[in-house]
């Protein structure tokens, strides 16, 4: 792969969550001048990845894969350059298999043709699916790609997006710059959607199925949460939490949302300084579940010069109270090797969510919390 590219997650928007395949140039151009106008590239959002749908239904008499002319009348050339033009990037989505997932032309057997045509777009990113690849070795098709792209010459972000069932998190490293790790997302809180054949699943679901892969994350080799809710129907509180779990678990920050209808609501989640800045903390490490008290559920993340980002949510129907007493709690993170001990050392405490100073660890911390609902302190030396 090519090192470096995400040394803390990635962050930008995809397609997919809202518009599947219903994605065309004028999409991409108003999005990209919201992601500007709206302060979102400011907070840090980069990439604008176009995910299944941009191909016509047939490679062209030479192989080559063709943008669709009638959603990219303009050419996919020219919609790089703009994105460029505003100082963004650009992805592109295609699959392992013969077949991407919503039936359109698959890399199998092209991975360097199709990786010299991205580089021959300027591309930035490159997200690589999982369907249709019956008998193929998932590490092996991963690393033919991932070596397509790097003899194709131009620095690509490799996204990985096998799902999780052949682990990518123990072979990924040296392949690509993220990997999935779960089935899709859903816009609920702790549902599972049952499709048939496949399930997608609210965003507490997939914390749960990985939480225990934390080790295998880490900078320009991320576990990949999935792109996010927020903005599609879930409550405030809600969105709160899925934006506050995606820092805490450092996971690459790709919203999901239609941005020109973007509320002030989840504009102001998305772009909360805060919470990104636990998300890009430079020493990369996920966070981990410390406490469930009947719901009340407390997480930590350590971040770097010592300090540490603590999030209290509340899994259950009715509102909690939190009381934390910080003489009676001594953090571990027995993977990284950090410790929070707050009965030697004193952090200050400051509300990441009301961006306000509440005190120091020498008193405990006591607060309401709504069902649904998350606060998320910052601990500073
Ligand atoms: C499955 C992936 O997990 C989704 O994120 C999306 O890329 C769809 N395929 C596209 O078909």
């Amino acid at each position: 792969k090519f090192e470096g590219l995400a040394n803390t997650p990635p962050m930008g928007w995809n397609s997919w969550n809202t518009f599947e395949t219903h994605i065309d140039e004028k999409l991409v151009k108003e999005t990209a001048d919201i992601m500007v106008a709206s302060g979102m590239k400011d907070a840090g959002y980069t990439y604008i990845v176009l995910d299944d749908g941009w191909m016509t239904r047939e490679r062209d008499k030479n192989g080559n894969l063709v943008p669709d002319p009638i959603k990219f009348p303009s050419g996919m050339k020219a919609l790089v350059d703009y994105v460029h033009s505003k100082g963004l990037k650009f992805g592109l989505y295609n699959c392992a298999g013969t077949k991407t997932c919503a039936g359109y032309p698959g890399t199998r057997g092209y991975e360097y043709q199709d990786a010299r045509f991205y580089a021959s777009l300027n591309i930035d990113f490159l997200k690589y699916d999982w369907c249709n690849t019956e008998g193929i070795n998932a590490k092996e098709a991963y690393t033919t790609m991932s070596n397509a792209l790097k003899t194709a010459g131009k620095p690509i972000v490799f996204s990985l997006c096998e799902w999780g069932d052949n682990q990518p998190w123990n072979w990924g490293k040296p392949i690509g710059n993220l990997w999935r790790i779960s089935g899709d997302i859903s816009p609920c809180f702790d549902c599972e959607d049952n499709h048939g054949t496949w399930s997608s699943w609210g965003f507490m679901k997939i914390i749960d199925m990985r939480k225990d892969i934390r080790k295998f994350s880490g900078p320009d080799h991320w576990n990949d949460f999935d792109m996010m809710e927020i903005g599609n129907g879930m409550t405030f509180a809600e969105d709160k939490s899925h934006f506050a779990m995606w820092a805490m678990m450092a996971s690459p920050l790709i919203a999901g949302n239609d941005f020109r209808k973007m509320s002030k609501e989840t504009l102001s989640i998305l772009i909360n300084k805060e919470l990104i800045a636990v998300n890009q903390d430079a020493l990369g490490i996920q966070g981990f579940k410390y406490a469930d008290e009947n719901g009340l559920e407390t997480w930590v993340k350590p971040l770097s010069d010592g300090n540490w980002a603590i999030t209290f949510l509340n899994r259950s129907d009715v509102a909690k109270k939190v009381n934390f007493d910080w003489s009676k709690n001594t953090i571990k993170d027995i993977d990284f090797g950090h410790e929070l001990n707050p009965s030697k050392t004193v952090y200050k405490l400051k509300d990441l969510w009301k961006n306000k100073d509440v005190g120091t660890t020498k008193k405990a911390f006591i607060a309401d919390l709504a069902s649904h609902d998350v606060i998320t302190l910052k601990l500073t030396k």
